[in-house]
């Protein structure tokens, strides 16, 4: 018997209550989806990530409208009012259909004493059109915390960069250097009727005009092409891969950059992918198995070396680290939900102690990659400030790269520069000369 389905907007309406009350999209969209019919599941998921993406400006509109707030318990529905709200704004479905199909999944909520507040709410909304908010945070719709700081932090970029964030991502693809290029895979693309172009910094890179189901693409499941955005692409490029040379991928999973690497290094690299997160290290395999490559993965804290390193200093090491996602809010715009100011300095301290700890795997003349999603200077170049200063041993090289700009202590893309995603990039090289061995000893 076929699982009964529940109204879209009702669901919808659920899936933004669990983000508010602190799961991610990525957690609380696939139950959703099983709720639905299946001709509403990318409905549901376009109303889930447009009302999570406009929900800064869409909830100071709807706290005007409500005479008072309405109680903690009936979150459901203030929840389908932002996503009713989110339509009226932003579809093209007709307003009185909206209207209407929101009364009534606020009866079918069991809230039959709430449908005249929700009725006169979207009426008035209808009639009113969308108000021009003044204040930024609203009319950016980001939290007023996170736009104070992006304002701070970068005075000239930070409207452009709120303004990036609420556009829809591109579909970004990789080719895998091993088994084809990317001349021939774009002749594919387009005789599979799939127009796309090639990224101008990832050389590996294809942006797609359109985003499309993987299954369409020509050769996934036999690894031809990655999803993968062009400014994640760029880490693999700053390793300077070696023949012979050891390589470590220290939060790895769920595999995208261990996978450029065995793609575009010489054949003879040592991999190994480390990641804290027993959950996600299959997805590392999965990922590796469709590229026909492999790496040594194991499961550890990659600041507690004593537990995982062998003592063989690493020739490479990428250190992507666990941090805000600030430079990736189009694609995930639940961040602007769940993030809290605090997070930030808490992360730093998390991102300074793991670059710490792997520097001492990594061999004298090495190089480690430092990269992040974020766009808070507080993860990023003043991560890499306070480490030089406790590190003196450690060498800044120059990023020389026609995308992003040079902060002194790295490379700082911002999202939507020629759309790939916000993204920090520091080299580091190791110059001194005895340290192994007092590791080792
Ligand atoms: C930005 S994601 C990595 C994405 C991955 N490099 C890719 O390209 O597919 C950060 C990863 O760090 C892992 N992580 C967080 N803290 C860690 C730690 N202390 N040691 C190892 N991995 C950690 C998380 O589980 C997460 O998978």
């Amino acid at each position: 018997m076929a699982a009964r389905t529940q109204p879209l907007r009702v669901v919808a309406a659920e899936v933004v209550t669990a983000v508010l009350d602190g799961q991610s999209l990525g957690q609380a969209l696939p139950s959703g989806q099983q709720r639905v019919a299946p001709s509403d599941q990318s409905a549901l998921q376009a109303l889930s990530f447009g009302s999570c993406r406009w929900y800064h400006r869409l909830n100071a509109e709807l706290t005007r409208r409500l005479r008072k707030p309405l109680r903690r318990k009936d979150q459901v529905i203030q929840s389908l009012l932002i996503v009713a709200l989110f339509q009226l704004r932003h579809s093209h479905q007709a307003d009185h259909a909206i209207i209407n199909e929101t009364v009534e999944a606020c009866r079918s909520l069991g809230r039959r004493q709430l449908a005249g507040l929700v009725n006169g709410v979207l009426r008035a909304a209808q009639r009113d059109g969308e108000p021009a908010p003044d204040a930024p945070d609203e009319r950016l719709s980001h939290p007023l915390w996170m736009t104070d700081k992006l304002r701070h932090n970068w005075p000239e970029d930070w409207e452009s960069l709120l303004t990036a964030n609420n556009q829809p991502p591109p579909m970004t693809l990789r080719v895998n250097a091993k088994r084809t290029d990317r001349e021939a895979y774009l002749e594919e693309l387009a005789q599979a009727d799939i127009p796309a172009r090639a990224t101008p910094f990832a050389p590996y890179g294809i942006q797609l005009d359109q985003p499309c189901p993987v299954d369409r693409l020509p050769g996934f499941n036999n690894g031809r092409a990655s999803v993968q955005d062009e400014a994640a692409q760029l880490c693999t490029t700053l390793l300077d891969l070696q023949p012979g040379q050891r390589v470590l991928d220290a939060c790895a999973a769920p595999g995208g950059k261990t996978g450029a690497i065995l793609e575009q290094g010489p054949d003879d690299l040592s991999v190994t992918a480390l990641d804290d997160s027993a959950d996600r290290l299959p997805r590392i395999r999965e990922n590796l198995d469709r590229l026909g490559l492999s790496a040594r993965l194991a499961v550890a804290d990659a600041g507690a070396t004593d537990q995982w390193w062998d003592g063989q200093p690493f020739d490479r090491i990428l250190l992507d680290a666990p941090c805000s996602g600030s430079g990736v809010i189009r694609r995930h715009p639940d961040i602007k939900l769940l993030r809290r100011e605090d997070d930030i300095k808490a992360l730093a301290e998390e991102q300074l102690r793991l670059l710490s700890a792997l520097w001492d795997t990594l061999a004298v003349g090495g190089r480690l990659v430092y990269a992040t999603c974020s766009v808070f200077p507080q993860e990023n170049h003043r991560i890499i400030q306070r480490f030089l200063r406790q590190q003196p041993q450690a060498r800044l090289v120059p990023i020389d790269a026609p995308w992003g700009r040079d902060t002194g202590d790295g490379h700082q893309l911002f999202p939507g520069d020629g759309s790939h995603d916000g993204f920090f990039y520091a080299c580091l090289v190791r110059s001194d000369s005895n340290h192994n061995q007092a590791v080792t000893s």
